[in-house]
């Protein structure tokens, strides 16, 4: 979400006239968005701005704004310690952001007149209008729905980005046809809380029917869903529909009822189970993946042994697991923290372990297994091969094939390495294998992948 954020500032600011760099250098402006979910996210965003006023010193004249979540909490407080930056701008206020950096180029010397934009967070903003300006590819992000409503109780996102609000699905669907009609072939679409998706006349799987009903696209996924939204309907749908991704990810955070009570997580180990087996039943290689908080104010062992036993019992593909931070305004920084810091760093790795060997284990089974794959373009470790995805998201290399961005096209899995399969194009040319390949090689992931370790 953060980094659509990012582009629709991009959009915002190219259609007042300004235009992208791509190196720090070259910049007038520079902007850092921020995220608020975990401590060490802030810590290292402000790092970077920071780092940033070297590029100051060169040229004055130039701007530094801190954008984002953060702004919202911690605005005032980053203006007056951090002197490198000129300016903040909450994330339901970059409409101002031109109207800002024009005052803002008036004033020379480096004293700039606007510097904080925090009192936004009321307006229900959804940038319904905004185009996006994305990076070039094949796969773009579209944010259908802003806000939470869930507060969960260690969760600062309700706070910083305000209530749930849903954009009319047509809009939504008009905005995917322009993505095809520019060569977009595959959307994600977006929210902090997808699955509650309504704009008072649909809900979230009519609007993946919608979307999946565009001709010219070829796939449509979604993130994030909350387990006690996702329904039988929006299952049957992504069953139904072969355009629709078959992969879920379903954030889980623990393994234990009484932990998830006090999270007010909304439900239980045994309905949360009752939901992957009602997923599995109706799409049996459905890819499924997780996120899991290790180290909740209160955590015992015995809650600690009841994540591991669900994260063995349902069998993810892939897991995002953090260490518990406590963050502001939220009920469970008020609870007393009952874990040291190398306890909550132990029971971390212990997870980890586990969810690796699973995922080793689950990519293991796709060798010999036939699959579709979305060709994105060059793998990042070599020009020479091809990268895709599977539905289920998870990464194939075609060694020595130069096959077209956007080509969805049927594959042989024939060898996994860590979280990355490899493969053969069936119909096509079996690829010989070089010398490269045989080098222990570092894993090609890039953002969208989940991955067993903590992503920070
Ligand atoms: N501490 C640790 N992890 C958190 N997450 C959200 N808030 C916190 C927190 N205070 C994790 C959850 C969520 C993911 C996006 O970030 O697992 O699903
Ligand atoms: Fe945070 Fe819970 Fe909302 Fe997800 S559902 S954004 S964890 S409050």
């Amino acid at each position: 979400m953060n980094k659509y954020d990012s582009e629709i500032v991009a959009g915002i600011l190219t259609q007042n006239g300004y235009r992208q760099v791509f190196r720090s250098e070259e910049a007038d402006i520079l902007l850092v968005n921020t995220c608020s979910v975990r401590e060490h996210a802030e810590t290292r965003a402000l790092g970077r701005a920071d780092n940033l006023s070297v590029y100051k010193k060169q040229h004055p004249g130039r701007q530094i704004g801190v954008l984002g979540c953060m702004v919202q909490n911690l605005g005032e407080k980053i203006l007056a310690e951090h002197p490198a930056v000129d300016f903040v701008v909450a994330p339901d206020s970059y409409r101002h952001l031109p109207q800002i950096l024009k005052q803002n180029l008036r004033h020379s010397r480096g004293e700039f007149s606007v510097r904080a934009f925090l009192d936004d967070s009321g307006s229900n903003e959804l940038y319904d209008d905004v185009y996006p300006k994305r990076v070039e590819g094949i796969s773009a992000w579209i944010a259908v729905m802003r806000g939470c409503n869930n507060f969960c109780a260690y969760c600062i996102v309700p706070y910083v980005r305000g209530r749930e609000r849903s954009r009319p699905a047509e809009h939504v669907v008009d905005e995917v046809k322009k993505l095809v009609d520019e060569g977009f072939v595959e959307v994600t679409l977006l929210g902090q809380n997808v699955n509650s998706y309504n704009d008072g006349w649909h809900d979230f799987p009519d609007l993946l029917e919608m979307v999946a009903q565009v001709e010219g696209l070829l796939r449509v996924r979604f993130a994030t869903s909350h387990p006690k939204d996702l329904s039988e309907k929006l299952v049957r749908t992504i069953a139904s529909h072969p355009k629709i991704c078959r992969h879920i990810h379903l954030p889980v955070q623990s393994g234990s009822t009484r932990i998830l009570k006090a999270m007010n997580r909304g439900y239980t180990r045994e309905t949360y189970l009752r939901k992957v087996d009602l997923i599995r039943r109706c799409i049996p290689d459905v890819g499924l993946t997780t996120d899991i908080i290790v180290g909740f104010p209160g955590e015992t062992q015995e809650d600690f042994e009841a994540t591991k036993s669900l994260v063995k019992e349902v069998e993810y593909d892939g897991a995002f697991i953090f260490k518990y931070s406590p963050r502001p305004h939220t009920p469970a920084a008020r609870m007393k923290e009952t874990l040291t810091e190398e306890e909550k760093i132990q029971r971390l790795q212990e997870l980890n372990a586990i969810q690796k060997e699973i995922s080793l284990r689950k990519n293991r089974a796709h060798i010999g297994q036939t699959a579709e794959i979305l060709i994105e373009g060059p793998s990042k470790r070599s020009l020479k091969d091809a990268m895709g995805r599977l539905e289920n998201n998870k990464i194939v290399i075609l060694p020595n094939t130069k096959l077209r961005p956007g080509a969805l096209i049927s594959v042989r899995i024939t060898e996994v390495r860590g979280v990355t399969l490899f493969g053969e194009q069936i119909d096509g040319k079996t690829a010989p294998k070089t010398d490269a390949d045989e080098k222990e090689v570092p894993v090609p992931v890039t953002d969208k992948t989940p991955l067993v370790n903590e992503m920070e």
